[in-house]
Protein backbone atom coordinates (compact mmCIF):
# COMPACT_ATOMS: atom_id res chain seq x y z
CA UNK A 1 0.00 0.00 0.00
CA UNK A 2 3.02 2.36 0.83
CA UNK A 3 4.61 2.06 -2.86
CA UNK A 4 1.21 2.90 -4.55
CA UNK A 5 0.68 6.08 -2.13
CA UNK A 6 4.00 6.99 -3.10
CA UNK A 7 3.63 6.22 -6.68
CA UNK A 8 0.08 8.18 -6.69
CA UNK A 9 1.70 11.40 -5.32
CA UNK A 10 4.75 11.08 -7.08
CA UNK A 11 3.29 10.45 -10.55
CA UNK A 12 0.35 12.77 -9.68
CA UNK A 13 -2.56 10.61 -9.18
CA UNK A 14 -3.51 11.79 -5.84
CA UNK A 15 -2.13 14.29 -3.54
CA UNK A 16 -3.58 15.01 0.22
CA UNK A 17 -5.52 17.63 0.32
CA UNK A 18 -4.34 21.00 1.88
CA UNK A 19 -0.91 19.47 1.26
CA UNK A 20 1.42 22.69 1.96
CA UNK A 21 -0.64 22.68 5.45
CA UNK A 22 0.21 19.05 6.75
CA UNK A 23 -2.83 17.70 5.11
CA UNK A 24 -6.80 17.69 6.13
CA UNK A 25 -8.55 15.09 7.96
CA UNK A 26 -8.77 12.22 4.87
CA UNK A 27 -9.65 14.79 2.71
CA UNK A 28 -7.49 13.91 -0.61
CA UNK A 29 -6.95 15.74 -4.38
CA UNK A 30 -6.72 14.45 -7.48
CA UNK A 31 -3.84 15.33 -9.43
CA UNK A 32 -3.73 15.19 -13.43
CA UNK A 33 -3.46 11.77 -13.98
CA UNK A 34 -6.18 11.01 -11.13
CA UNK A 35 -8.47 13.31 -12.12
CA UNK A 36 -8.29 11.64 -16.04
CA UNK A 37 -8.16 8.00 -13.99
CA UNK A 38 -11.64 9.08 -12.64
CA UNK A 39 -13.28 10.79 -15.07
CA UNK A 40 -12.45 7.52 -16.90
CA UNK A 41 -13.93 5.20 -14.40
CA UNK A 42 -17.39 7.77 -14.00
CA UNK A 43 -17.76 7.43 -18.02
CA UNK A 44 -17.12 3.95 -17.99
CA UNK A 45 -19.92 3.19 -15.58
CA UNK A 46 -22.51 5.87 -17.33
CA UNK A 47 -22.13 4.23 -20.66
CA UNK A 48 -22.63 0.92 -19.26
CA UNK A 49 -25.69 1.77 -16.87
CA UNK A 50 -27.54 4.49 -18.49
CA UNK A 51 -26.64 4.26 -22.20
CA UNK A 52 -26.52 0.47 -22.69
CA UNK A 53 -29.60 0.17 -20.18
CA UNK A 54 -32.44 1.77 -22.46
CA UNK A 55 -34.79 1.24 -19.02
CA UNK A 56 -32.11 3.66 -16.97
CA UNK A 57 -32.46 7.31 -17.35
CA UNK A 58 -29.89 9.74 -15.90
CA UNK A 59 -30.02 12.46 -12.95
CA UNK A 60 -27.96 15.26 -11.14
CA UNK A 61 -29.78 16.19 -8.20
CA UNK A 62 -28.77 18.92 -5.42
CA UNK A 63 -26.30 17.80 -2.83
CA UNK A 64 -28.41 20.33 -0.75
CA UNK A 65 -31.53 19.23 0.25
CA UNK A 66 -34.40 19.33 2.39
CA UNK A 67 -33.26 18.56 6.09
CA UNK A 68 -37.15 16.42 5.89
CA UNK A 69 -35.27 14.25 3.48
CA UNK A 70 -33.21 13.03 5.98
CA UNK A 71 -35.88 12.33 8.73
CA UNK A 72 -37.84 10.14 6.26
CA UNK A 73 -34.63 8.20 5.33
CA UNK A 74 -33.80 7.61 8.32
CA UNK A 75 -30.28 8.75 8.49
CA UNK A 76 -31.06 10.99 11.31
CA UNK A 77 -31.99 8.37 13.64
CA UNK A 78 -29.91 5.57 14.62
CA UNK A 79 -30.28 4.05 11.15
CA UNK A 80 -27.26 6.22 10.04
CA UNK A 81 -24.78 6.22 13.21
CA UNK A 82 -22.01 4.15 14.41
CA UNK A 83 -20.85 3.02 17.50
CA UNK A 84 -17.81 5.36 18.84
CA UNK A 85 -15.16 4.72 21.71
CA UNK A 86 -13.10 6.54 22.81
CA UNK A 87 -9.52 5.80 24.99
CA UNK A 88 -9.59 6.92 28.25
CA UNK A 89 -5.68 7.34 28.04
CA UNK A 90 -4.76 9.15 24.51
CA UNK A 91 -7.81 10.37 23.81
CA UNK A 92 -8.62 8.55 20.20
CA UNK A 93 -11.56 7.67 18.71
CA UNK A 94 -12.73 4.16 17.40
CA UNK A 95 -15.67 2.90 15.52
CA UNK A 96 -16.90 -0.46 17.92
CA UNK A 97 -17.29 -2.28 15.12
CA UNK A 98 -13.57 -2.04 13.84
CA UNK A 99 -12.08 -3.16 17.22
CA UNK A 100 -10.99 -6.86 18.04
CA UNK A 101 -10.55 -6.54 21.78
CA UNK A 102 -11.69 -4.32 24.00
CA UNK A 103 -8.85 -2.58 24.58
CA UNK A 104 -7.21 0.54 22.78
CA UNK A 105 -5.20 -0.69 19.53
CA UNK A 106 -2.89 2.23 19.88
CA UNK A 107 -2.31 2.15 23.79
CA UNK A 108 -3.50 -0.45 25.43
CA UNK A 109 -5.88 1.93 27.75
CA UNK A 110 -9.25 1.42 28.73
CA UNK A 111 -12.38 2.23 26.20
CA UNK A 112 -15.15 4.24 26.84
CA UNK A 113 -18.92 2.63 26.86
CA UNK A 114 -19.80 3.03 23.43
CA UNK A 115 -21.91 6.45 22.04
CA UNK A 116 -23.80 6.82 19.06
CA UNK A 117 -22.35 9.19 16.52
CA UNK A 118 -24.48 10.20 13.80
CA UNK A 119 -22.20 10.47 10.73
CA UNK A 120 -24.28 13.04 8.85
CA UNK A 121 -22.34 16.62 8.09
CA UNK A 122 -24.58 19.75 9.78
CA UNK A 123 -24.56 22.68 7.83
CA UNK A 124 -26.59 26.54 7.88
CA UNK A 125 -28.21 27.70 5.01
CA UNK A 126 -28.34 31.61 5.15
CA UNK A 127 -26.92 33.98 7.16
CA UNK A 128 -28.31 32.39 10.56
CA UNK A 129 -26.78 29.97 12.53
CA UNK A 130 -29.46 28.77 14.98
CA UNK A 131 -31.85 25.26 14.07
CA UNK A 132 -34.19 26.70 12.02
CA UNK A 133 -31.46 26.87 9.29
CA UNK A 134 -29.88 23.11 9.82
CA UNK A 135 -29.47 21.52 6.06
CA UNK A 136 -27.18 18.43 5.65
CA UNK A 137 -24.80 17.31 2.92
CA UNK A 138 -26.02 14.52 1.37
CA UNK A 139 -24.88 10.91 2.76
CA UNK A 140 -26.23 9.34 -0.31
CA UNK A 141 -26.90 10.72 -3.31
CA UNK A 142 -29.81 7.94 -4.33
CA UNK A 143 -32.24 10.01 -1.77
CA UNK A 144 -32.12 12.99 -4.74
CA UNK A 145 -33.27 10.15 -6.91
CA UNK A 146 -36.27 9.06 -4.40
CA UNK A 147 -37.56 12.14 -4.45
CA UNK A 148 -37.88 13.04 -8.20
CA UNK A 149 -38.98 9.28 -8.77
CA UNK A 150 -42.31 11.74 -9.44
CA UNK A 151 -40.51 13.77 -11.48
CA UNK A 152 -39.02 11.79 -13.63
CA UNK A 153 -41.71 8.98 -14.38
CA UNK A 154 -44.27 11.82 -15.65
CA UNK A 155 -42.02 14.18 -17.58
CA UNK A 156 -39.93 11.05 -19.26
CA UNK A 157 -43.70 8.81 -19.54
CA UNK A 158 -41.71 5.83 -18.14
CA UNK A 159 -43.15 2.65 -17.18
CA UNK A 160 -41.88 0.74 -14.50
CA UNK A 161 -39.61 -1.15 -14.29
CA UNK A 162 -37.12 1.72 -14.47
CA UNK A 163 -34.17 2.98 -13.27
CA UNK A 164 -32.16 6.22 -12.54
CA UNK A 165 -28.61 6.68 -12.20
CA UNK A 166 -26.86 9.61 -10.86
CA UNK A 167 -23.06 10.55 -10.20
CA UNK A 168 -22.29 13.13 -7.40
CA UNK A 169 -20.28 13.54 -4.03
CA UNK A 170 -21.43 12.58 -0.89
CA UNK A 171 -20.36 13.62 2.52
CA UNK A 172 -20.36 11.69 5.79
CA UNK A 173 -18.16 12.36 9.60
CA UNK A 174 -16.89 9.09 9.09
CA UNK A 175 -15.12 8.51 12.53
CA UNK A 176 -11.88 6.32 11.43
CA UNK A 177 -10.35 6.80 8.09
CA UNK A 178 -7.24 5.42 6.80
CA UNK A 179 -6.44 3.14 4.28
CA UNK A 180 -5.58 5.98 1.62
CA UNK A 181 -8.44 6.90 -0.33
CA UNK A 182 -10.96 4.13 1.47
CA UNK A 183 -12.37 5.95 3.60
CA UNK A 184 -13.79 9.58 3.61
CA UNK A 185 -15.62 12.02 4.29
CA UNK A 186 -15.91 13.39 0.82
CA UNK A 187 -16.23 11.12 -1.43
CA UNK A 188 -18.19 10.43 -5.25
CA UNK A 189 -21.02 7.96 -5.64
CA UNK A 190 -22.10 6.20 -8.76
CA UNK A 191 -25.46 5.07 -7.76
CA UNK A 192 -28.72 3.07 -9.64
CA UNK A 193 -31.54 2.72 -8.63
CA UNK A 194 -34.00 0.33 -9.71
CA UNK A 195 -37.93 0.92 -9.31
CA UNK A 196 -40.17 -2.34 -9.82
CA UNK A 197 -42.58 -4.23 -9.08
CA UNK A 198 -42.59 -6.11 -5.75
CA UNK A 199 -43.08 -9.60 -6.88
CA UNK A 200 -39.90 -8.92 -9.24
CA UNK A 201 -37.55 -7.83 -7.29
CA UNK A 202 -35.58 -10.98 -6.38
CA UNK A 203 -35.55 -11.22 -10.45
CA UNK A 204 -33.64 -7.83 -10.69
CA UNK A 205 -31.43 -8.07 -7.80
CA UNK A 206 -29.39 -11.10 -9.23
CA UNK A 207 -29.57 -9.34 -12.83
CA UNK A 208 -28.07 -6.08 -11.36
CA UNK A 209 -25.64 -8.19 -9.57
CA UNK A 210 -24.87 -10.13 -12.49
CA UNK A 211 -24.25 -6.96 -14.79
CA UNK A 212 -22.24 -5.00 -12.34
CA UNK A 213 -20.12 -7.96 -12.14
CA UNK A 214 -19.83 -7.80 -15.66
CA UNK A 215 -18.54 -4.61 -15.66
CA UNK A 216 -15.76 -4.80 -13.18
CA UNK A 217 -14.52 -8.30 -15.87
CA UNK A 218 -14.88 -6.03 -18.39
CA UNK A 219 -12.43 -2.95 -17.87
CA UNK A 220 -9.95 -5.81 -16.81
CA UNK A 221 -10.11 -6.52 -12.87
CA UNK A 222 -8.89 -9.87 -12.16
CA UNK A 223 -11.98 -11.71 -10.60
CA UNK A 224 -9.77 -13.82 -8.21
CA UNK A 225 -9.60 -10.55 -6.36
CA UNK A 226 -13.11 -9.57 -6.22
CA UNK A 227 -15.60 -11.73 -4.20
CA UNK A 228 -19.44 -11.36 -2.88
CA UNK A 229 -20.74 -11.66 0.83
CA UNK A 230 -24.06 -12.19 1.54
CA UNK A 231 -24.66 -9.70 4.43
CA UNK A 232 -26.75 -11.27 7.43
CA UNK A 233 -29.76 -9.17 8.43
CA UNK A 234 -28.03 -7.87 11.89
CA UNK A 235 -25.27 -6.52 9.51
CA UNK A 236 -27.21 -4.81 6.70
CA UNK A 237 -28.43 -1.16 6.46
CA UNK A 238 -31.74 -0.27 8.17
CA UNK A 239 -33.41 0.14 4.70
CA UNK A 240 -31.85 -3.34 2.88
CA UNK A 241 -34.45 -6.46 2.94
CA UNK A 242 -31.21 -8.16 1.14
CA UNK A 243 -27.52 -7.03 0.59
CA UNK A 244 -24.78 -8.12 -1.01
CA UNK A 245 -21.33 -6.60 -0.57
CA UNK A 246 -19.30 -6.93 -3.82
CA UNK A 247 -15.40 -7.30 -1.58
CA UNK A 248 -12.16 -6.42 -3.75
CA UNK A 249 -8.44 -7.88 -2.04
CA UNK A 250 -6.84 -5.10 -1.48
CA UNK A 251 -3.51 -4.94 0.29
CA UNK A 252 -5.08 -4.30 3.56
CA UNK A 253 -7.70 -7.34 2.79
CA UNK A 254 -11.14 -8.04 1.70
CA UNK A 255 -13.09 -4.90 1.92
CA UNK A 256 -16.32 -3.79 0.29
CA UNK A 257 -16.34 -1.99 -2.89
CA UNK A 258 -20.04 -1.81 -3.74
CA UNK A 259 -23.23 -2.66 -2.12
CA UNK A 260 -26.42 -4.19 -4.17
CA UNK A 261 -29.39 -3.64 -1.99
CA UNK A 262 -33.06 -4.85 -2.03
CA UNK A 263 -34.41 -1.10 -0.10
CA UNK A 264 -38.07 -2.98 -0.67
CA UNK A 265 -40.61 0.06 -0.46
CA UNK A 266 -38.55 2.03 2.50
CA UNK A 267 -37.53 5.18 0.72
CA UNK A 268 -41.01 5.98 -1.27
CA UNK A 269 -43.09 4.67 1.57
CA UNK A 270 -41.47 6.86 4.10
CA UNK A 271 -41.08 10.12 1.67
CA UNK A 272 -44.91 9.50 0.74
CA UNK A 273 -45.74 9.65 4.67
CA UNK A 274 -43.29 12.09 5.57
CA UNK A 275 -43.95 14.54 1.99
CA UNK A 276 -47.44 13.90 1.71
CA UNK A 277 -46.93 13.18 -1.60
CA UNK A 278 -48.49 9.77 -3.91
CA UNK A 279 -45.28 8.28 -4.64
CA UNK A 280 -47.53 4.75 -5.61
CA UNK A 281 -47.90 3.90 -9.34
CA UNK A 282 -50.31 2.31 -11.16
CA UNK A 283 -49.88 0.03 -13.89
CA UNK A 284 -51.04 1.22 -17.36
CA UNK A 285 -52.28 -2.50 -18.25
CA UNK A 286 -53.17 -4.37 -15.37
CA UNK A 287 -54.58 -1.26 -13.20
CA UNK A 288 -52.12 -3.09 -10.16
CA UNK A 289 -51.67 -0.06 -7.95
CA UNK A 290 -48.15 -0.46 -5.56
CA UNK A 291 -45.28 1.23 -4.38
CA UNK A 292 -42.64 0.29 -6.04
CA UNK A 293 -39.36 -1.55 -4.44
CA UNK A 294 -36.02 -0.55 -5.37
CA UNK A 295 -33.19 -2.38 -6.22
CA UNK A 296 -29.98 0.13 -6.14
CA UNK A 297 -26.11 -0.51 -6.93
CA UNK A 298 -24.31 1.93 -5.01
CA UNK A 299 -20.77 2.01 -5.35
CA UNK A 300 -17.66 4.74 -4.51
CA UNK A 301 -15.37 6.31 -7.59
CA UNK A 302 -12.82 6.59 -5.19
CA UNK A 303 -13.01 3.24 -3.70
CA UNK A 304 -13.16 1.46 -7.37
CA UNK A 305 -10.43 3.57 -8.75
CA UNK A 306 -8.24 2.42 -5.83
CA UNK A 307 -9.46 -1.16 -6.52
CA UNK A 308 -8.25 -0.96 -10.07
CA UNK A 309 -4.86 1.14 -9.01
CA UNK A 310 -4.18 -2.06 -6.97
CA UNK A 311 -5.00 -4.42 -9.24
CA UNK A 312 -3.28 -2.35 -12.23
CA UNK A 313 -0.07 -2.30 -10.01
CA UNK A 314 2.71 -4.67 -11.18
CA UNK A 315 6.75 -4.77 -10.20
CA UNK A 316 9.27 -6.37 -12.29
CA UNK A 317 12.64 -6.84 -10.70
CA UNK A 318 15.41 -6.35 -12.67
CA UNK A 319 13.32 -4.54 -15.08
CA UNK A 320 11.06 -5.99 -18.06
CA UNK A 321 13.87 -5.14 -21.12
CA UNK A 322 17.16 -6.18 -21.99
CA UNK A 323 18.22 -3.19 -23.74
CA UNK A 324 21.78 -1.62 -22.55
CA UNK A 325 19.77 0.95 -20.64
CA UNK A 326 17.94 -1.93 -18.61
CA UNK A 327 18.68 -1.68 -14.81
CA UNK A 328 18.61 -4.10 -12.03
CA UNK A 329 15.76 -1.63 -10.84
CA UNK A 330 12.41 -2.48 -9.79
CA UNK A 331 10.14 -1.40 -12.76
CA UNK A 332 6.92 -0.31 -11.70
CA UNK A 333 3.89 -1.46 -14.88
CA UNK A 334 0.14 -0.15 -14.27
CA UNK A 335 -1.49 -2.73 -16.21
CA UNK A 336 -4.65 -0.28 -16.22
CA UNK A 337 -7.20 -1.36 -19.25
CA UNK A 338 -6.44 1.14 -21.64
CA UNK A 339 -9.80 2.37 -21.52
CA UNK A 340 -9.24 3.69 -17.83
CA UNK A 341 -5.64 4.90 -18.33
CA UNK A 342 -5.19 8.42 -17.64
CA UNK A 343 -2.85 9.11 -20.68
CA UNK A 344 -3.39 6.95 -23.94
CA UNK A 345 -0.44 7.60 -25.93
CA UNK A 346 2.98 9.01 -25.71
CA UNK A 347 3.82 10.56 -28.86
CA UNK A 348 8.07 10.55 -28.66
CA UNK A 349 10.97 11.95 -30.81
CA UNK A 350 13.54 9.56 -31.10
CA UNK A 351 15.44 12.40 -30.15
CA UNK A 352 15.45 15.63 -29.36
CA UNK A 353 17.61 18.54 -31.42
CA UNK A 354 16.36 17.08 -34.73
CA UNK A 355 14.10 19.52 -35.89
CA UNK A 356 12.59 17.34 -39.22
CA UNK A 357 11.61 14.74 -35.62
CA UNK A 358 10.06 17.24 -33.23
CA UNK A 359 8.03 19.31 -36.24
CA UNK A 360 7.07 15.44 -37.21
CA UNK A 361 6.15 14.43 -33.79
CA UNK A 362 4.17 18.34 -33.61
CA UNK A 363 2.16 17.47 -36.26
CA UNK A 364 1.09 13.19 -35.09
CA UNK A 365 0.79 14.84 -31.30
CA UNK A 366 -2.27 17.19 -32.77
CA UNK A 367 -3.61 14.86 -34.83
CA UNK A 368 -3.99 12.40 -31.90
CA UNK A 369 -4.53 15.09 -29.30
CA UNK A 370 -7.86 15.52 -30.95
CA UNK A 371 -9.08 12.11 -30.12
CA UNK A 372 -7.31 10.90 -27.10
CA UNK A 373 -5.31 12.04 -23.93
CA UNK A 374 -1.45 12.53 -24.55
CA UNK A 375 1.23 13.14 -23.78
CA UNK A 376 4.35 14.71 -25.53
CA UNK A 377 7.76 13.41 -24.27
CA UNK A 378 11.54 14.54 -25.79
CA UNK A 379 13.26 13.86 -22.46
CA UNK A 380 15.47 11.34 -22.34
CA UNK A 381 16.81 8.04 -23.77
CA UNK A 382 14.07 6.26 -25.22
CA UNK A 383 13.91 3.54 -22.44
CA UNK A 384 14.04 5.53 -19.82
CA UNK A 385 11.08 7.28 -21.63
CA UNK A 386 8.98 3.69 -22.49
CA UNK A 387 9.44 2.99 -18.36
CA UNK A 388 8.05 6.14 -17.15
CA UNK A 389 4.98 5.85 -19.47
CA UNK A 390 4.79 2.28 -18.42
CA UNK A 391 4.58 3.46 -14.47
CA UNK A 392 1.58 5.77 -15.16
CA UNK A 393 -0.29 2.73 -17.18
CA UNK A 394 0.28 4.63 -20.92
CA UNK A 395 -0.88 1.66 -23.06
CA UNK A 396 0.69 2.85 -26.09
CA UNK A 397 4.11 5.26 -27.46
CA UNK A 398 4.58 6.13 -30.57
CA UNK A 399 7.94 6.54 -31.29
CA UNK A 400 8.91 9.20 -34.73
CA UNK A 401 12.09 8.24 -36.27
CA UNK A 402 13.86 9.32 -39.58
CA UNK A 403 11.97 6.85 -41.51
CA UNK A 404 8.69 8.35 -40.66
CA UNK A 405 8.81 11.49 -42.58
CA UNK A 406 9.70 9.31 -45.52
CA UNK A 407 7.42 6.64 -45.53
CA UNK A 408 4.95 8.27 -43.36
CA UNK A 409 4.62 5.41 -40.52
CA UNK A 410 5.41 5.55 -36.86
CA UNK A 411 6.79 2.59 -34.48
CA UNK A 412 3.49 1.75 -31.33
CA UNK A 413 5.29 0.14 -28.85
CA UNK A 414 2.52 -2.16 -26.58
CA UNK A 415 2.90 -1.37 -22.65
CA UNK A 416 1.99 -5.15 -21.79
CA UNK A 417 3.46 -7.33 -24.62
CA UNK A 418 6.00 -4.48 -25.52
CA UNK A 419 5.74 -5.61 -28.88
CA UNK A 420 6.95 -2.82 -31.48
CA UNK A 421 4.71 -2.94 -34.56
CA UNK A 422 5.08 0.32 -37.49
CA UNK A 423 1.67 1.70 -38.49
CA UNK A 424 0.40 4.51 -40.96
CA UNK A 425 0.58 7.57 -39.68
CA UNK A 426 -3.02 7.70 -41.94
CA UNK A 427 -4.25 4.52 -39.90
CA UNK A 428 -3.30 5.59 -36.26
CA UNK A 429 -6.77 7.09 -35.22
CA UNK A 430 -8.61 4.18 -35.96
CA UNK A 431 -6.26 1.60 -34.55
CA UNK A 432 -6.21 3.11 -31.39
CA UNK A 433 -9.78 3.89 -31.16
CA UNK A 434 -10.42 0.10 -31.76
CA UNK A 435 -7.70 -0.85 -29.04
CA UNK A 436 -8.61 1.50 -26.09
CA UNK A 437 -12.57 1.12 -26.62
CA UNK A 438 -14.27 -0.48 -23.33
N1 LIG B 1 -26.99 4.33 -1.12
C1 LIG B 1 -26.43 3.20 -0.50
C2 LIG B 1 -25.15 3.48 0.13
O1 LIG B 1 -24.72 4.61 0.23
P1 LIG B 1 -23.13 2.32 1.33
O2 LIG B 1 -22.79 0.85 1.44
O3 LIG B 1 -23.19 3.13 2.56
O4 LIG B 1 -24.52 2.35 0.54
C3 LIG B 1 -22.02 2.50 -1.00
O5 LIG B 1 -22.13 2.98 0.31
C4 LIG B 1 -20.60 2.64 -1.52
O6 LIG B 1 -20.15 3.98 -1.36
C5 LIG B 1 -19.58 1.79 -0.75
O7 LIG B 1 -19.56 0.47 -1.22
C6 LIG B 1 -18.30 2.54 -1.06
O8 LIG B 1 -17.82 2.18 -2.34
C7 LIG B 1 -18.76 3.99 -1.09
N2 LIG B 1 -18.50 4.63 0.21
C8 LIG B 1 -19.28 4.64 1.30
N3 LIG B 1 -18.71 5.34 2.31
C9 LIG B 1 -17.52 5.78 1.85
C10 LIG B 1 -16.45 6.56 2.40
N4 LIG B 1 -16.51 7.04 3.64
N5 LIG B 1 -15.37 6.82 1.63
C11 LIG B 1 -15.30 6.35 0.36
N6 LIG B 1 -16.28 5.62 -0.22
C12 LIG B 1 -17.38 5.33 0.51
Amino acid sequence: MEKIISLSKRRGFIFPSSDIYGGFGSSYDFGPLGVELKRNIKEAWWKDMAQLHSSVVGLDAAILMSPKVWEASGHLSVGFADELVECKECHRRFRLSELKEKKCPECKGELTDPKQFNLMMKTFIGSVEDESAVSYLRAETCQGIYVNFKNVLDSMRMKLPFGIAQIGKSFRNEITTKNFIFRMREFEQMEMQYFCNPKDADKWFEYWKEERLKWYKGLGLNMKNLKIHEVPEEDRAHYAKRQIDILYNFPFGWQEIEGIHNRGDWDLSRHSKYSGADLSYTDPETKEKYIPYIVETSVGVERSLLAFLCDAYQEVEGGRTTTTESTKEIETVLKFHPGLSPVKIAVLPLLKNKPELIKKSEEIFEILSKEFICQYDEAGAIGRRYRRQDEIGTPFCVTIDFDSSEKNDVTVRDRDTMGQERIQISELVNYFKEKIKI
